[in-house]
């Protein structure tokens, strides 16, 4: 496939790093040196869907298509207050679609994911134009009581319209199952005959293991990626990192031996905004026209699961 149109919204809220520390025992001093992290956009009266709905509007104007010319839609998203139905049907019926459409939840690798399905149902010969939707609202898992977890999160939404094309070139999907590294539970409505121990509990992470996970799995990603599908790194225009912490990306920078200007960042403003990362800084970069035709792009993600992923696509 081909992406021909991207989109993001955000919610209008803007925390900066003084202000949580009106509330929380921390400061820019500690957060800049060790995330990068700036400032973040967090939901007070926005829908999370209504976030993802105008990012896929803003893709499908750009990629000059209506709702109808769209065959298949997938949706990306980790929490919302909606257990059914899937967040892609919300979304569908505020956008007009009416074409099938899926829910992933694969945590910060969701818009590779999605990517990825994608392509393999253009490949089965099942689908002509796909809409990616990744819509998050982290904010709301994590305990505002938390210094080492609300301080790295922000809200938003990215979109990408795919069609027809070769210019995805590989994707490689990894697993490394280890749910206790960040995971959260909600309870469901109890009833007369459940007698298991159900909890609450807000987003749980052990932060350092999580930063050499990161690192390590997107170096390896990226160099067996490029390996397979036959580039060389001085081939590559730019690395587009889940924007989780400046740390992880300076050290998969410094692993890969590669220099800053190929690793555009959005984090200083947005925090870590999960699966909606990447294609925010996807639409961000391609709206400034940083992008030229036939550049080579890489996407790396890593999070929750543990799951990675990467691709490389030409623009
Ligand atoms: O999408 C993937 C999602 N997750 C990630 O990307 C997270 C990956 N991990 C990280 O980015 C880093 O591990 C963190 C930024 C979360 C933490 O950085 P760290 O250098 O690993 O710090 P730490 O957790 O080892 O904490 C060091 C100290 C602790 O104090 P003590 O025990 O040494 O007294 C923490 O309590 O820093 C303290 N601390 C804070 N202090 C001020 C933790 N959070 C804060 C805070 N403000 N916000």
């Amino acid at each position: 496939m081909r992406i021909i149109g991207t989109g993001s919204a955000l919610p209008k809220k803007v925390v900066t790093n003084a202000m949580l520390s009106e509330f929380l025992d921390t400061s820019d001093e500690w957060i800049i040196p060790r995330t990068g992290i700036r400032s973040r956009h967090v939901i007070t009266d926005e829908r999370v869907e209504d976030l993802g709905a105008e990012a896929a509007r803003k893709a499908l104007e750009q990629a000059g298509m209506q709702p109808g010319d769209i065959d298949f839609f997938i949706c990306s998203n980790v929490a919302t207050e909606y257990v059914t139905p899937g967040m892609s049907c919300i979304i569908s019926a505020k956008i007009g679609l009416s074409c099938p459409c899926i829910d992933i939840n694969c945590a910060c690798p969701g818009f590779i994911y999605a990517m990825d399905i994608a392509e393999t149902y253009y490949q089965a010969g099942k689908v002509h134009n796909v809409l990616i939707v990744c819509a998050e609202e982290p904010s709301r898992m994590t305990s505002w009581d938390d210094r080492s977890t609300c301080v790295l999160f922000g809200d938003g939404a990215g979109a990408a319209v795919l069609t027809e094309g070769n210019n995805i070139r590989g994707i490689e999907l990894h697993s490394q199952p280890d749910p206790d590294k960040i995971w959260q539970t909600k309870t469901l409505v109890p009833t007369p005959f459940v007698t298991k121990e159900e909890k609450d509990v807000p987003l749980q992470m052990k932060g350092r293991e999580v930063f050499k996970f990161a690192v390590s799995a997107s170096t390896r990603d990226v160099q067996s990626l490029l390996k397979k599908v036959g580039i060389e790194q001085s081939q590559v225009a730019y690395y587009m990192v889940h924007q989780a912490n400046l740390r992880i990306i300076d050290a998969i920078k410094q692993y890969l031996g590669e220099s800053d200007e190929k690793f555009p960042t959005n984090i200083a403003d947005h925090g870590n905004s999960s699966s909606a990362s990447c294609p925010i800084l996807l639409d961000e970069c391609n709206r400034k026209g940083l992008f030229n035709k036939g550049d080579i792009l890489v996407f790396s993600a890593f999070g929750a699961g543990l799951l990675s992923a990467v691709a490389v696509v030409e623009w």
